[in-house]
């Protein structure tokens, strides 16, 4: 069986590589509809060597797709999620709008794919922000394991997270600096080239960034376990793709390490890095490829329920893209 998939927010960053990871996985697509903004109707994208022209979202019969899967933002997911679910289009949403309500499935499918059946509810599925799913496919073996009492993460996170314009600021602000030119900031809150921001979203009133309350609130509801304290600092870093991420944890009972070793090694989408010396980064090892590998992997001296570990994922492909094309393939294995 085939299915008819609508991509909206096609141009962007995350749409386009949810085009590459339905091709590269060979998604059962029967037709393919590439949504967007009025501003880039028109325009061809490549799809299994066919030539496909991006639609206006305003006015598409949603009813002709069996599955959509956004990443346009969330005020247009707000509008048209609830539109085409109303028209039977299961919708798959890469934005944060849908995360936080009880009735929608957030799923990281090596996580918590039972959650998934949930999708009845409003036909509307979440995929989960891009630091959040990397830390549950490192930490979900452990937390089946030991329990988790706390969580203490920093991120390192790449500028692709804010999409396209995100990534030419980048690009545009490092050409200008070596050039010896002065550098503008429209996208980030300040200069990003050669430079760290300790700033993702905006700022909450308990002083914490939008960004850091996602990684708690997302934690909780995925693991289905709201006792799990978690303290996150979320730090924007000269990286085009592929987030890195410090996490010390302390487990609920006491761990053996080697068999956490075997744990990591043995869990699905991941990889353990641990010759001696080694250890991966954003853009020699995460960049382009769909696994979330784990390195740095050691007790803490502090803590003896304590463990540290270095976790490096690709943003745009597990923190996006391949996760809600995951779902979608557990969506037709399973339900539809
Ligand atoms: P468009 O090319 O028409 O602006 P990124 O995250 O890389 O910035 O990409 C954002 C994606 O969301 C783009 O595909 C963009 O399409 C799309 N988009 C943004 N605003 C809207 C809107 N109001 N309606 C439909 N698509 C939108």
């Amino acid at each position: 069986q085939k299915y008819n998939v609508a991509v909206l927010g096609a141009t962007g960053l995350v749409g386009r590589q949810i085009i590459e990871t339905l091709e590269d996985r060979k998604f059962p697509v029967d037709q393919l509809f590439l949504l967007a903004s009025s501003r880039s109707a028109g325009e061809d994208i490549k799809f299994r060597g066919e030539t496909i022209e991006v639609q206006d979202v305003e006015g598409f019969d949603f009813s002709q797709a069996h599955i959509g899967l956004f990443s346009a933002g969330g005020s247009v997911s707000e509008k048209y999620a609830p539109i085409a679910a109303d028209a039977g289009c299961v919708v798959i949403d890469n934005t944060s709008h849908f995360r936080n309500d009880f009735e929608i499935p957030l799923v990281v499918p090596e996580v918590n794919v039972a959650s998934l059946a949930d999708f009845r509810n409003r036909n509307i599925i979440a995929n989960p922000n891009c630091s959040t799913i990397q830390m549950m496919v490192a930490l979900k073996p452990i937390y089946d394991a030991y329990g988790i009492d706390r969580i203490n993460v920093s991120t390192y996170q790449a500028v692709s997270g804010a999409g396209k314009k995100a990534v030419d600021e980048l690009a545009k602000q490092t050409a200008n600096l070596m050039n010896a030119r002065p550098v503008d900031s429209e996208i980030f809150p300040k200069q990003m080239a050669f430079n760290v921001i300790p700033q993702i979203d905006v700022f909450e009133d308990n002083g914490y960034t939008r960004e850091e309350m996602k990684m708690v609130n997302e934690t909780h509801k995925i693991l289905g376990d709201t006792t799990i304290a978690v303290n996150p600092t979320c730090v924007r870093v000269p990286v085009f793709f592929g987030h890195s991420e410090a996490i010390n944890i302390e487990t609920r009972m006491p761990y053996d390490f080697e068999h956490v070793k075997q744990l990591l090694n043995d869990a699905p989408g991941l990889e353990l890095i641990e010759d001696e010396g080694d250890y991966p980064t954003p853009v020699t090892d995460a960049s382009g490829n769909d696994t979330v590998y784990v390195g740095r992997l050691r007790q803490d001296i502090s803590h003896p329920h304590g463990l540290n570990m270095w976790v490096v994922s690709d943003n745009t492909r597990k923190g996006a893209a391949t996760n809600s094309v995951q779902i979608a393939e557990e969506l037709i294995a399973n339900y539809l």
